[in-house]
């Protein structure tokens, strides 16, 4: 059975896509079947994951539009009431890690949006718009099997939309990523506010009998939290600031004393004991990723994550070239941990489900 987890923080720039490429190819190193699943329209994880083609980005990524089957032409059967079912999406090889696909995203994607909200907000009153909430879960759910997938990382969009509401509450589990600074503690206090308005819908959703009965039905709504990824990166004024360790812990408390009740309340917690087995504090942080620093455009250069470029890539030489390394062996410990961790979260609530 396939997990789904969501990647999901509605403000940009706090690592989404940058997590799910290096978490996705360290669990497929570690042997499992990832698909990345690319739903942002601004297709930054599409653009990272696949290897240059042409020196022209716009070029290369307008070919990936036309050539390939994508989020928005997988959908299109639902959303543009095509006479045909939704079938299954034919996931791209990332080069270089064996078991890794992405499902390309399409700048187009967006333009599903409103006609989804207004499915959603008449939860089956119209029968035309009846297979609409089921859609995006019909299609992860046929992609998954035809790949044999062990996991599907779904790279979300910085939006609080139909989009991402109907993605975040089909999904298995979520995590969510964030930065050390003001923003992210702002953003996780909204979260909190939003994800109650959500869940609500979700059960109303998933009991619904017209939308059970869609040609696409909207699943049982069993969304559990794996926990926050601090990312400890920002630059501010050109320098990166000592008071880091502040926010970390302001975003600590934010998790643990507004984002954590509104889980529980909301019976989105796994079971205590599964968090503190994988070691993790009362705010459920599961790891904190310093700054990649010049790794970075390299990873993205090479279409390879931060851990796994080679000699080769890093193209540097002497005590630059050794300091690089070392920092790719911390990262490579910290990611293949943290994949570990969801490994284990996820499997044990699949046990006592
Ligand atoms: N740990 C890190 N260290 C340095 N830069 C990072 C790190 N994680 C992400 N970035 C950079 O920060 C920017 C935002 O990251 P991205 O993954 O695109 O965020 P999101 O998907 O949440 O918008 C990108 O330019 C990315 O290369
Ligand atoms: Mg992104």
């Amino acid at each position: 059975m396939v997990h789904k987890i969501a990647l999901f923080n509605h403000k940009g720039g706090v690592s989404k896509t940058t997590t799910t490429f290096n978490l996705g190819w360290m669990l497929a190193s570690k042997g499992k079947r990832v698909i990345l699943v690319d739903t942002d329209p601004q297709c930054n994880l599409t653009g990272i994951a696949l290897k240059e083609e042409t020196e022209d980005d716009e070029a290369r990524i307008e070919n990936i539009y036309n050539t390939h089957s994508n989020i928005k032409t997988g959908l299109a059967p639902a959303f543009e009431s095509q006479p045909r079912a939704i079938e299954a999406v034919d996931c791209i090889p990332i080069q270089g890690q064996e078991g890794l696909f992405v499902l390309p995203g399409h700048v187009g994607f967006a333009e599903y949006e409103v006609t989804l909200g207004i499915a959603q907000e008449l939860s089956g009153s119209i029968q035309t718009l009846k297979n609409l909430p089921g859609a995006i879960s019909d299609l992860l759910e046929k992609t998954a099997n035809k790949f044999n997938a062990d996991y599907i990382l779904i790279d979300m969009s910085p939006s609080l939309g139909a989009i991402n509401q109907n993605l975040l509450m089909t999904s298995d589990f979520f995590l969510v990523p964030t930065t050390a600074d003001f923003f992210s503690v702002m953003a996780i206090d909204s979260l909190s506010r939003i994800l109650s308005k959500w869940c609500s819908w979700a059960r109303m959703a998933s009991a619904n009998p017209i939308l059970k009965e869609a040609a696409y039905p909207f699943p049982e709504f069993t969304l559990k939290f794996l926990g926050t990824i601090v990312q400890n990166y920002r630059i501010i004024r050109g320098k990166e600031t000592a008071a880091f360790q502040t926010w970390i812990e302001k975003i600590e408390n934010t998790v643990t004393y507004k984002l954590l009740p509104v889980l529980e309340q909301n019976n989105l917690l796994l079971p205590k004991q599964v968090y503190t087995e994988q070691g993790m504090n009362g705010s459920c942080t599961l790891t904190k990723i310093s700054n990649f620093n010049s790794l970075i455009a390299l990873s993205q250069q090479h279409s390879t994550p931060v851990y796994a470029l080679i000699t080769e890539h890093l193209g540097q030489t002497g005590i630059v070239r050794e300091n690089n390394q070392r920092k790719q062996e911390e990262f490579k410990t910290t990611f293949s941990e943290l994949a570990g961790k969801i490994i284990a979260l996820s499997s044990s609530y699949a046990i006592s489900a």
